[in-house]
């Protein structure tokens, strides 16, 4: 199946991120968010990125005029129903999400793809609350989107093939690798990633190492580009959290129960870089370690 037309909801982290890459792929990029304020935030990130692009010679500014000139935006949902393959970004909450889908189906033409880049969540059980299970699958890509190799593609139990076959087309024309995960919580990247950052946040909790030793102690130990407790800022408290919440309630064991440290600075506000402050401060020159 041709896809030309790509729609994506939620215009945060993620949603920039995707709308970045398939605009400079080559699609027609409809970015949907509620607040126009996110919109804008979304179009000044993307340009961003596009600069630092061009100013390492990774790209010309033609190609960075072009990708932007693929980029439209709406603040209305029903606008989705015209493009081909929808990818769905919002916030990783299932209620959040399900409603998204209930708003949009109505207004999808027959053959579009619907997607969700949720990190966690069951892709069968979302599936389940649209028209089209069997067009629908798991679109999930890695933090930062223009950087990062790999997107996993999930295929929920209905999920036929030409879907699959037509996602991972797209996969090849962003020049990125895919990995086929089955769907079960958190899927494969985050399945092993967040058990880590949660100990990580255990060893900090328990007093075995301070923000600073544990990343360093990742980093100069193990080659990882980031410490865990910074990737987890970077990721976002909230998210780390949703995401252990769904290991730990959907394979019911009590190893994947999430740090009281990591709840408590979700319930503080501190969610990590989006808020300016997690296992660091970020609102001076330089992140200070909050612990
Ligand atoms: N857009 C475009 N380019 C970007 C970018 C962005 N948002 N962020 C960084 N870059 C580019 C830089 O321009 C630079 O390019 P060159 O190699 O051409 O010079 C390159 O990426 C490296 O960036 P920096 O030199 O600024 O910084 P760095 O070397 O410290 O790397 C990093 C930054 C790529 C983020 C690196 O620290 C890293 O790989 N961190 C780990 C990220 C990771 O694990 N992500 C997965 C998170 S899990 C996830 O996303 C799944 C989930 O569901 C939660």
């Amino acid at each position: 199946m041709d896809i030309n037309k790509i729609g994506v909801i939620g215009a945060g982290q993620m949603g920039n991120g995707i709308a970045h890459v398939m605009a400079l792929a080559g699609y027609q990029v409809l970015l949907n968010d509620i607040s126009q304020d996110a919109i804008d935030g979304a179009l000044a990130t993307i340009g961003k990125n596009l600069d630092r692009q061009v100013s390492r010679g990774k790209l010309s500014e033609d190609e960075k005029a072009a990708a932007l000139g693929n980029i439209s935006t709406t603040v209305q949902l029903p606008d989705l129903g015209q493009t081909d393959l929808v990818i769905e970004a919002a916030t990783e909450r299932e209620t959040l999400k399900t409603a998204i889908f209930e708003d949009l189906v109505p207004h999808l033409q027959p053959h579009t793809i619907l997607t969700s880049n949720t990190s966690s969540i069951s892709i069968t059980r979302l599936a389940s609350r649209t028209d089209r299970p069997e067009r629908f699958m798991g679109f999930h890509f890695m933090n930062p989107v223009p950087v990062m190799q790999l997107v996993e593609l999930i295929r929920g139990i209905a999920t036929d093939k030409e879907t699959f076959e037509t996602c991972l087309g797209v996969v090849e024309k962003l020049g990125k690798t895919a990995a086929s995960a089955e769907d079960f919580p958190a899927f494969i990247v985050n399945r092993i990633l967040m058990p880590m950052i949660n100990e990580a946040v255990y060893t900090l909790y328990e007093g075995v190492g301070s923000v600073k030793s544990i990343d360093q102690s990742l980093k100069l130990g193990a080659n990882h580009p980031m410490g865990p407790l910074e990737l987890a800022d970077f990721i976002g408290l909230d998210t780390c959290l949703a995401i252990m919440n769904v290991l730990h309630d959907g394979l019911a064991d009590t190893k994947y129960r999430p740090c009281p440290l990591l709840t408590k600075y979700v319930e503080a506000g501190w969610l990590g870089r989006k808020t300016q402050r997690g296992f660091y401060d970020y609102r001076g020159d330089e992140p200070v370690p909050t612990r």
